[in-house]
């Protein structure tokens, strides 16, 4: 062959190498509203910087006949490439291929990219969309998902890792997503479960569709399993690329800067009437988080799952930043099993890679109720305090309105290391809201009384006697565990020079094989 028919040949292996398991199949897959693994890479990595690893590897399988069918690249597309200029590692499972299924050598394909990606400390992004373990291949698949599994672990905490949801996700391959990061799903086309409709039908009579037993609508709302849920593929792939925006490449690195317009001193007049009179009644904490941060861009997780806590990312002055926020209108804001979780894995997140934390408190303490008894309050209401408690970067609080009991102490306090405490005029920082407090106190003369106009008149009293001296900033500000009261206009300013005052903070939690956080 002369070197030019060696090039052409090699022209040629591409080209039948970019088909997948060739056009019939990349049609069904587009008539199903999803593209193929390679479109989907093209699309999410800069234009022209995608490099293509093992594009010629081809299975090694030769039971079930399979040894006169094979695809080059075997059922994943592996490479590299940058997202803003920036580094990152990613594989994209080829449904056309065996539908997308696990072989050997998938998996070892997968574990090389996750191998580079660690040597170099660049986040690996993986496009799901698969049939799982590639049935004709036995223990060998198994293994490949096995391998898998101990890599996602070891990069956990090193480099940011994202799964993205575009397909079936099924069986044990739920796994190596649920070690990752974030996941995301899109609505209709995604989906994932340990066991299928068909095994559920089988083991428990249940009657179930597949996107009601693991769509990403379940796993967005009732599950917490997924972080995003998108309505199709070109949403979800803008949406990762913001999503890097706001991570370093690794634990090593701070996150990325991104200059901004938006004046650091920029006062925010309607915050200064945004707390109701009544105690009892609701606000959006959305407004306050918008208000406040750089043009008023904020990337919400986990959306639709435990409203009740806020959780994402922003910008202060072009630092990144992870909010944790009450929602005074979901379950008055309180903490409960699934709110706690939320927070605590996000804090946790934002902890191992370097991106401060501003909580913005109003919480009146955690949900009531044996449910929440039976289920473990306890344990992961103690998430959430660890997760602060542990955390090292810079914290800053602001306290808006209530910051009562041990959900005073969980959020961001100066108790848990908190590095600059703000409250506004309007905070109450007690044991316990006016009216349980008086109950408790004053239980055996409110039985006493047994008018009932003047039983309530009584307690209308008393509760404001203790309102009175509990429900404002002054008691704690005076021990010294705020450090000062806001004007709530002002926030901007104030959590940004708190921030800036932050960027050295150096802080190191004591030497161990590693913790013990209540599981
Ligand atoms: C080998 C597979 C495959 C698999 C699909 N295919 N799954 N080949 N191993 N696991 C092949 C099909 O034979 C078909 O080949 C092509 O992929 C497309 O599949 P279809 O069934 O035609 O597609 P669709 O109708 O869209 O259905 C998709 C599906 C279904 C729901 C995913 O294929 C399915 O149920 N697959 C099996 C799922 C499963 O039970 N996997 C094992 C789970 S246990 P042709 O040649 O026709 O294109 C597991 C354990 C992991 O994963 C453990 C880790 C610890």
């Amino acid at each position: 062959m002369t070197m030019q028919e060696k090039i052409n040949e090699l022209l040629e292996k591409r080209k039948e190498a970019r088909l997948g398991g060739g056009e019939k199949r990349i049609e069904k897959q587009h008539t199903q509203g999803k593209f193929t693994a390679r479109e989907r890479l093209l699309m999410f990595l800069d234009e022209g910087s995608f490099e293509e690893f093992d594009m010629f590897v081809t299975h090694h399988c030769t039971n079930f006949g399979l040894e006169k069918e094979k695809y080059y690249s075997d059922g994943v597309v592996t490479g590299y490439g940058t997202v803003a200029g920036r580094l990152v590692y990613v594989f994209s499972q080829d449904f056309t291929v065996f539908g997308g299924s696990l072989s050997e050598t998938v998996s070892k394909k997968i574990c090389k990219i996750m191998d580079q990606a660690m040597k170099v400390g660049a986040p690996v992004v993986g496009f799901n969309d698969s049939g799982g373990a590639r049935i004709q291949e036995g223990v060998n698949s198994l293994s490949g998902y096995g391998e898998i599994f101990q890599r996602n672990i070891m990069a956990s905490g090193v480099i940011p890792q994202i799964s993205v949801i575009f397909g079936p996700c099924a069986g044990g391959a739920v796994y190596s997503p649920a070690l990752t990061d974030f996941i995301m799903m899109a609505k209709n086309t995604s989906y994932m479960f340990v066991t299928g409709p068909k095994v559920v039908k089988t083991v428990t009579n249940e009657d179930i569709t597949v996107e009601d037993l693991g769509g990403a609508s379940i796993h967005s709302t009732k599950s917490g399993v997924a972080h995003f849920a998108v309505d199709n593929e070109e949403e979800g792939i803008i949406m990762l690329r913001e999503l890097m925006s706001y991570l370093p490449s690794n634990n090593m690195e701070e996150p990325p800067y991104m200059a901004t317009s938006d004046p650091i001193n920029r006062l925010e007049d309607e915050l200064n009437q945004i707390i109701p009179d009544n105690p009892n009644k609701p606000y959006d904490i959305k407004a306050v988080i918008t208000g406040i941060v750089d043009d008023g861009k904020f990337l919400e997780v986990q959306p639709n799952y435990a409203s009740n806590i806020i959780v994402g990312f922003a910008r202060f002055n072009g630092m990144s930043v992870g909010i944790v926020a009450n929602q005074p209108k979901y379950l008055a804001g309180c903490l409960d099993i699934n709110a706690s979780r939320k927070g605590a894995r996000f804090v946790r997140f934002c902890d191992a890679f370097n991106i401060p934390l501003v909580t913005l408190e109003d919480v009146p303490g955690f949900l009531p109720g044996s449910g929440q008894e039976y289920g473990g309050i306890i344990l992961h209401g103690a998430k959430l305090l660890y997760a602060y408690g542990e955390a090292t970067v810079p914290k800053v609080t602001v306290i808006l309105r209530k910051a009562y009991g041990g959900a005073y102490i969980v959020m961001s306090s100066k108790h848990l290391r908190g590095d600059v405490n703000y409250a506004w005029p309007t905070a109450e920082i007690a044991v316990m809201g006016g009216k349980g407090a008086v109950e408790v106190l004053l239980g055996k003369e409110i039985k006493a009384i047994e008018d009932p106009v003047k039983q309530a008149e009584f307690i209308a009293e008393k509760e404001s006697n203790y309102r009175n001296v509990f429900a404002n900033p002054y008691v704690a500000a005076h021990d010294s565990y705020i450090d000062d009261v806001i004007e709530p206009r002002n926030t901007r300013f104030r959590v940004i020079r708190a921030l800036e005052s932050l960027k050295n903070k150096r802080l190191e939690n004591p030497a161990k094989k590693h913790d013990n956080l209540p599981l």
